[in-house]
């Protein structure tokens, strides 16, 4: 990008789910600073439309791939946005996802599997269509004697690692994202790609923050799902924070970025808690 001066990701194409908002639009803004070329996703087309209208503002690349994470046809669309818009696909970011809180005995198997889709299967499906193409281009650098490396970031919650109340398909969802992200840092190792987890802890964003004294809710898919923290709560739970309060969505993103350095290329298999020391 003309108006920044770094630019570590220069050359490198990325696809980051989930990047009408929050974190996901962050991390975008973020690759995009760095000069990287970005596919934006999001389940709903303004936000995303935004974000690559942003992007572009501040003079770099974007496109949109409008859609649901969790269709059947979206993982290829998503991969070849990439590979036929701008001709690669370094950097995969799992991030798209929401919350579906109920105690367990509360818990109806829609709301489980409609977790489990969101944050599991379909990173699962993206990671696995990214295959076959990631597998062609490594062949091909290392004919020609090159080392790229190309980098995987899987989101993962503090509910994950630990547990946390009301949120049994989102933790296990969290939890499972470990597993794939550390077996594919295995697989993928002979292909140059560095596959990592970031861990959030409390980040402001539409997730965590509710109105005072009102209730927030988001629409996923004209469902009407409850969110937020409640203000006192919230104002407890960073009490608890060694550094005092919560996490801004460029903060969040920060962590990202870090694995997608290429002073990060010996990291691989690891999850890093962005927690503000929680
Ligand atoms: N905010 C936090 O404190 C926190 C903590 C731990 C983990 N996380 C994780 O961080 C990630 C980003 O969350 P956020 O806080 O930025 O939330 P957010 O709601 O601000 O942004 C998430 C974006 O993902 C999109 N999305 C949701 N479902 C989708 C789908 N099926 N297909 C495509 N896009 C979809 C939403 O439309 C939204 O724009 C999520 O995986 C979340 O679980 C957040």
């Amino acid at each position: 990008m003309s108006s920044n001066t770094s630019t570590k990701l220069a050359g490198k194409t990325a696809i980051v789910s989930g990047s009408g908002r929050g974190i996901g639009r962050e991390i975008a803004l973020k690759f995009a600073a760095e000069g990287a070329r970005v596919v934006v996703n999001d389940l709903d087309p303004e936000p995303a439309e935004q974000t690559v209208a942003d992007i572009k503002a501040a003079g770099g690349e974007a496109v949109a791939c409008v859609g649901s994470v969790t269709d059947e046809d979206f993982a290829d669309r998503f991969v070849n946005t990439a590979l036929e818009t701008f001709g690669g696909l370094d950097i995969i970011v799992n991030n798209a996802g929401y919350t579906w809180d109920s105690v367990i005995q509360k818990m109806t198997d829609e709301q489980w599997d409609a977790i489990l889709d969101v944050h599991l299967k379909a990173p699962f499906r993206i990671l696995r269509a990214a295959q076959p193409h990631i597998s062609r281009m490594a062949k091909a650098e290392k004919a020609r004697g090159e080392s790229v490396h190309r980098k995987v970031v899987n989101i993962s919650s503090g509910a994950g690692l630990k547990g946390n109340v009301g949120q049994a398909n989102y933790s296990s969802a969290k939890a499972a994202i470990v597993g794939l992200t550390k077996t594919l840092a295995k697989e993928w190792g002979r292909y140059n790609v560095n596959v990592n987890a970031v861990a959030y802890g409390l980040i402001r964003t539409r997730l965590t923050e509710a109105p005072a004294g009102g209730e927030a809710s988001i629409d996923i898919q004209g469902r009407k799902l409850p969110v937020g923290v409640n203000p006192d709560l919230l104002a407890q739970l960073e009490r608890g924070i060694p550094l005092g309060r919560a996490g801004t969505p460029e903060e969040a993103a920060g962590a990202v970025y870090m694995f997608c350095l290429p002073e990060a290329n010996y990291v691989s298999g690891q999850v890093i808690t962005c927690g503000g020391g929680y």
